[in-house]
């Protein structure tokens, strides 16, 4: 019997198949790829890379550092934290309203942590508390935020703040992604190290600028001379065993600039529809300072109206006048002899 049209047949569907799933698909996914808005604020993004930062990508590929630096950030989930950002017109309220979402908290805590504001309420919580959160929080014309926060082992290295999304590479051609991780992820390392300098000094003696790094020296993009009429304003600020002898100055070749501009222009901070991420306001920046120290800004504060108020619940706040006033055996007794008498 012949087989010969079978067996054509199957070899056209079998390789059909793979054509569909390895380039048809994943060009109509990602290959019409146009540029999006910012949530909320509706920039356009991506912008084209500027001239030097577009030649230093393929300074980049060129001297392999794709090889040891990836560039894609991952996220394991998104998280929600609820802000009480504005206190309203009826305190009272308020403070009820926190004591039963904070139910550990006496009621001297809630008005100290409501003159305050604004501060995180929950943190690190699903949709469906943060919701819960935000209804009960819904008295008397107080102000509360849901701000939408990335998690996950890479943003928790500081690599980035949320996770990388086709966009962020939709005018980087070739991409260079990166599977090995020898160094840092580099998707957002313009946000982290903004100094061209830096770059450069790093690029000439990564040693010098890290300490024990493994990262190798790319002097070969980098020009040792003489130094002519002046010092050009370009010399690397070497000092050390690393100094060039007198008369000589080390500045970067155009490579080396342009790397350096490709680098700084590595971000990827912005939030956009599919990878949400709440950024602090311009106003609301006070948060930033505040947020990590959230648990910081209460302990003392409790020290502070401790004087008269909870002292004897308080143990870390015992703990730090105690040791503040370690020499002091005086401070101690005090509050020994307080400390009864409530
Ligand atoms: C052999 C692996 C290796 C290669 C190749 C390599 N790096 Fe690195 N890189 C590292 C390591 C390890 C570190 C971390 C230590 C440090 O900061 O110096 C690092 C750090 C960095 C940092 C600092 C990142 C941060 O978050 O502080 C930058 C920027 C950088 N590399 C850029 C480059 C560029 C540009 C190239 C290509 C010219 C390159 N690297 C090639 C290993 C490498």
């Amino acid at each position: 019997m012949n087989y010969g049209p079978l067996i054509f047949l199957a070899a056209f569907f079998a390789l059909a198949a793979s054509w569909f799933g390895l380039v048809l698909t994943p060009q109509m996914q990602v290959g019409h790829l146009t540029q999006t808005n910012t949530v909320p604020a509706e920039e356009t993004y991506p912008l084209a890379r500027m001239g030097l930062a577009r030649q230093g990508l393929d300074v980049y590929r060129a001297n392999g550092c794709a090889y040891c630096h990836s560039q894609q950030i991952g996220q394991t989930a998104t998280v929600c934290n609820v802000v009480l950002a504005g206190a309203g017109t009826n305190k009272t309220a308020l403070i009820q309203a926190l004591l039963t979402l904070k139910t550990n908290w006496s009621e001297a805590q809630a008005a100290e942590f409501v003159a305050k504001l604004p501060q995180p309420v929950v943190e690190s919580v699903t949709r469906e508390e943060a919701d819960v959160a935000l209804k009960a929080l819904k008295v008397g014309g107080a102000k509360s935020e849901l701000w939408v926060v990335p998690v996950g082992p890479d943003i928790a290295r500081g690599w980035g703040k949320r996770r990388s999304v086709a966009e962020d590479f939709l005018y980087d051609s070739p991409v260079m992604l990166g599977s090995q991780r020898i160094g840092p992820d580099l998707a957002d390392v313009g946000t982290r190290k903004a100094d061209v300098e830096w770059h450069l000094r790093h690029l000439y003696a990564p040693a010098v600028e890290v300490n024990g790094s493994l990262m190798p020296p790319y002097r070969f993009l980098f020009e040792r001379r003489r130094i002519e009429r002046a010092r050009s304003p370009d010399a690397l600020a070497l000092a050390g065993k690393l100094a060039p002898e007198t008369g000589y100055e080390v500045v970067p070749t155009p490579k080396a600039t342009a790397l350096a501009a490709y680098l700084v222009s590595l971000r990827a901070d912005v939030p956009l529809y599919h990878t949400p991420l709440t950024v602090a306001a311009p106003p609301a920046s006070t948060n930033e300072v505040k947020a990590p120290g959230v648990t910081g800004t209460n302990t003392p504060g409790m020290t502070g109206t401790n004087g008269p108020g909870t002292a004897l619940t308080n143990s870390p706040g015992a703990a730090v006048t105690n040791a503040a006033g370690g020499a002091g055996v005086k401070s101690n007794s005090a509050s020994a002899t307080k400390a009864p008498a409530k």
